[in-house]
């Protein structure tokens, strides 16, 4: 019996450590490091990957060093050996003035053209060599490097020089730490699982903050925001994280975070003065308060040297702020700033407000208005960190006009990767086309070229800060993003991050390769799937720039369904027509807060670009677009192409059963097979409300529809 008991253990441990090593569950994301099966590519490798040398020492580069050694042995099927001579063929790593000038002497002029982050790979034809003026930089160049490896590129040549283009490459966290109050969940606009954060238990530190430092760190991330820009609303307490019980634990992550060159932010209340010390105000001006925060900040930094600062939602749907004491936006981000500024610490103030009485009642305007007159009122470390739109990460909507509006005033982009209203983790939606339309956005701010991306990474005005924020996707899911073809935009926010030039193609291939292989057949159908969704998506819920049309709370879901009828104020229509008039002439004047030629071009409707009409203008059903389609009969047609578009990918996807795991396949089918019927859903929503609303029939005759 005890003989059959130890068979039986034995058999269960080999299938669950099958189970482990074959299971392709995404965790991994695109850091799978498969075994490389071309022999010759695998020996060219080898030739220099079996030994590490390790020009100093530190945590950061130890980093570096662990990528390679587990990266290369899953890889290459041997780990590699950290040495100590330098005679042998080897990859070195460390900064440039470790590496022994007898092997290699970095080029001054290319030392030179390297900023703090940026970072050498370069073949000797003995050596790879990487190496930066930082440590932070030799991390990124071993990720580069194990990027081309998982690519299968030849490193035999390699001598490449790169810079991150953008300085501030941040992940927002929307996570609520604390006891969550009813109604509201662990994860603001969460579709991946709970908090990988886990305050009950922090300082213990587990694996996956570091995996998850290192899935940052992969694509150049360096910094993080951990908790809800919502800090106290109906009953939230993220709040308590400037409190003392919370700093051990903020510690703990910080020195995680640290080893991948990633810095620690807090969203913090306006009002924690009040809510954590009781004092009597909040008011900016009162010196009180001013020495409470100073204070605060002392305590952060004398635990956490390098904390990075903080992110405010102010006067914002329920969270608090300046207004109340009669004060401005600048006067109340000034009190935090100032107090950071002694210890290099940044403090990023958010431009989402609207509601407020006296401002425009389009709430497009009313960014723009607060925040316009305040330019050059800024501390020199504070940030105006603005959503990509003026209204809310709609599937389409122009770039905010406050781009470029503020030459004085460091800015942040601020991007949403969690699709909130671009399917959750139900419809695959990537982004990356729609963020590299916002970055390519030319502004016209200081004439042509004056685009978004030049505003970002500082060149246009030449901001001391600047840089781009993503509403953080990831969860404690196992695939760590809910839907498994979502880490595609977690990845490309990321890469974009780094290089807002970086084509989509190239993001793209990146992604499809490390995470799924370089079978062609999988890669043409990931690639046409991929850059199509954000389209397909657009077509069955929002046309035109309609904007918001999901319903506010549906069958527990928020921002998910379709609800027109519940949107009228935002897309307008009546019998007659539909849009919203934000014309000069007519309307809102919303125009009028872009610059020449945008300004006009949005103004008139002959010039107006067909995405945005419905956005900008009020136009009868009849009114006839560029495509020389009446506007009604678009919306019918895209919402019926949506569909079958969702219809397509289902049949691309299922050609690739048997190439791809099945745990991976069966997910992305399952996925897919969802997206068709909340599809389905929203275009019946969307074209019987139109149906109605019009009175003008569908030419395309519904029978053809499957
Ligand atoms: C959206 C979102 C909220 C979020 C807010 C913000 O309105 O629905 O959940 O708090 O944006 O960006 O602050």
């Amino acid at each position: 019996m005890k003989k059959l008991k130890t068979i039986y253990f034995i058999f269960i441990l080999t299938v669950i450590q099958g189970n482990i090593s074959h299971s392709e569950t995404g965790y991994k994301v695109w850091l799978r490091y498969q075994a490389i099966d071309d022999k010759e590519l695998s020996a060219d490798y080898l030739k220099y990957c079996s030994i590490i040398y390790q020009a100093g020492s530190s945590d950061i580069l130890s980093s570096s060093a662990n990528e390679l050694k587990s990266g290369l042995k899953e890889m290459l099927g041997a780990e590699p050996v950290i040495s100590t001579s330098t005679n042998i063929n080897s990859i070195i790593i460390g900064t440039i003035d470790k590496i022994p000038s007898s092997i290699y002497k970095i080029p001054d002029s290319q030392a030179r053209s390297l900023n703090q982050e940026g970072y050498i790979i370069k073949n000797t034809g003995k050596h790879i060599i990487i190496t930066a003026k930082n440590e932070v930089g030799v991390l990124y160049g071993t990720f580069h490097l194990l990027r081309l490896m998982q690519m299968k590129e030849p490193v035999a040549d390699i001598d490449l020089l790169e810079n991150p283009k953008v300085k501030l490459r941040l992940l927002n966290h929307w996570d609520n730490p604390g006891k969550i109050p009813e109604e509201r969940t662990n994860i603001e606009r969460g579709y991946a699982g709970i908090s990988i954060f886990k305050w009950e238990e922090l300082p213990e530190i587990n694996k996956r903050y570091i995996d998850y430092a290192r899935i940052l760190s992969s694509v150049g991330i360096n910094g993080a925001v951990i908790n809800n820009v919502n800090t106290a609303k109906k009953g939230l307490e993220g709040w308590k994280l400037l409190t003392p019980e919370y700093l051990p634990k903020l510690k703990a992550l910080a020195s995680v975070f640290r080893n991948y060159g990633i810095k620690l932010y807090i969203s913090v209340n306006f009002f924690s003065p009040v809510l954590i010390s009781g004092t009597d105000d909040a008011d900016p001006l009162n010196p009180k308060v001013q020495e409470w925060w100073r204070n605060k900040v002392v305590e952060i930094y004398s635990e956490i040297p390098d904390f990075g600062g903080f992110l405010v939602k102010a006067d914002s749907e329920g969270e608090p702020g300046p207004i109340k004491y009669g004060r401005t936006q600048a006067e109340g981000a000034n009190l935090l700033a100032n107090a950071l500024k002694p210890f290099g610490g940044l403090l990023m103030w958010r431009a989402f407000v609207y509601g407020d009485k006296e401002l425009s009642p389009d709430r497009a305007c009313q960014a723009y208005q607060v925040f316009k007159p305040l330019d050059g009122a800024f501390a020199e470390n504070a940030l105006v960190q603005i959503k990509n739109g003026p209204i809310d990460f709609q599937v389409r909507e122009p770039v905010s006009p406050l781009f470029g509006a503020m030459p004085k005033t460091n800015q942040l982009l601020e991007m949403q990767i969690t699709q909130e209203y671009t399917g959750q983790d139900k419809h695959v939606c990537y982004l990356v086309p729609e963020w590299k339309e916002i970055l390519d956005f030319d502004t016209y701010a200081k004439g042509n070229n004056s685009m978004v991306s030049r505003i970002i990474d500082g060149s246009l005005f030449g901001y001391k800060y600047s840089g781009i924020a993503g509403v953080s996707n990831i969860g404690d899911d196992q695939n760590w993003t809910g839907h498994l073809l979502a880490q595609a935009n977690l990845y490309g926010f990321g890469r974009l991050a780094w290089n807002p030039d970086l084509s989509i193609g190239q993001i793209t291939d990146e992604w499809i390769l490390q995470t799924f292989g370089n079978n062609e057949k999988i890669h043409s159908v990931l690639n046409s799937i991929l850059l199509t969704s954000w389209e397909t998506y657009e077509n069955y819920t929002s046309p035109l720039g309609c904007g918001l049309m999901c319903s506010r709370n549906d069958r527990d879901e928020s921002h998910f369904y379709p609800a027109p009828s519940k949107r009228v104020d935002y897309h307008k229509a009546d019998k007659n027509g539909v849009g919203y008039d934000r014309t000069i002439a007519t309307g809102s004047g919303y125009t009028n807060q872009y610059f020449e030629p945008v300004k006009s071009e949005y103004e008139d409707l002959s010039t107006c670009p067909d995405e945005l009409l419905l956005f900008l203008h009020h136009v009868p059903y009849t009114y006839k677009l560029k495509s020389g389609k009446t506007v009604i009969q678009h919306i019918y047609d895209s919402h019926n192409e949506g569909v079958e578009q969702v219809l397509k990918y289902q049949a691309q996807w299922q050609s690739l059963k048997g190439l791809i795991d099945d745990e991976r396949f069966e997910h992305v089918k399952n996925k897919l097979i969802q997206q068709e019927g909340y599809a389905r859903e929203w275009r019946d929503s969307i074209n019987s409300y139109f149906l109605d609303m019009s009175g003008i029939e569908d030419t395309y005759k519904l029978t053809n529809i499957k």
